[in-house]
């Protein structure tokens, strides 16, 4: 597979430091509940969190698309779902990246009718670009245009999620 870096260590680290600043000033005294989507957020979280001086617990979906390969099929399914209740809480759902938006979508609808008592997202990745649904994403690390990516939790059929850089992928020869 033929791959190039796109965001380097440091620079991963520095947009996840500077997150955690952001999410540090706004959730000051406030209890917050960290939600990764899994699998893609695992590696992001894990540095996230450590960067977090809050009081801040975590909890974590699962969520699917049908089909396997480099697109959102359209069709989300929760294949987990939270192990606690969210009403009347302060939910940050934490997210590798925000593609067509389908995802994100469908879950933010799942969370809302819980009744929390505020609701924001965070995405270290945000592809723009490619959005088919409209979505408000409270924190944003990294924005890039259209391109396939691995490493740092992100997979292509389940592999690379280890690598610590972010890679971009020649679509051609990257399945
Ligand atoms: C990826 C990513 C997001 C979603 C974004 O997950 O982690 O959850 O796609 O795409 P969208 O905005 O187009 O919906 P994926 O379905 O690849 O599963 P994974 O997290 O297990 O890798």
């Amino acid at each position: 597979m033929k791959k190039t870096i796109l965001f380097s260590r440091e620079t991963i680290e520095k947009t996840v430091s500077g997150l955690a600043e952001r999410i540090n000033t706004d959730y000051r005294d406030r209890p917050v509940v960290l939600v990764g989507i899994l699998k893609g957020s695992f590696v992001f979280l894990a540095d996230l969190i450590r960067k977090l001086d809050l009081d801040v617990t975590v909890d974590f979906v699962v969520l699917g698309s049908y089909g396997a390969g480099t697109t959102t099929s359209g069709e989300v399914k929760m294949l987990k779902d939270l192990s606690a209740p969210i009403e009347g809480k302060e939910v940050l759902v934490v997210e590798d990246i925000v593609d067509t938006g389908i995802t994100l979508t469908y879950f933010m609808d799942i969370l809302r009718r819980r009744r929390p008592k505020s609701l924001a997202i965070c995405a270290l990745i945000d592809k723009k670009a490619r959005r088919e649904v409209a979505i408000d994403v409270d924190y944003v690390g990294l924005e890039m245009e259209d391109g396939f990516i691995v490493g740092y939790g992100i997979d292509c059929n389940e592999q690379y999620r280890n690598l610590p850089e972010i890679w971009v992928v020649r679509e051609e020869e990257g399945k």
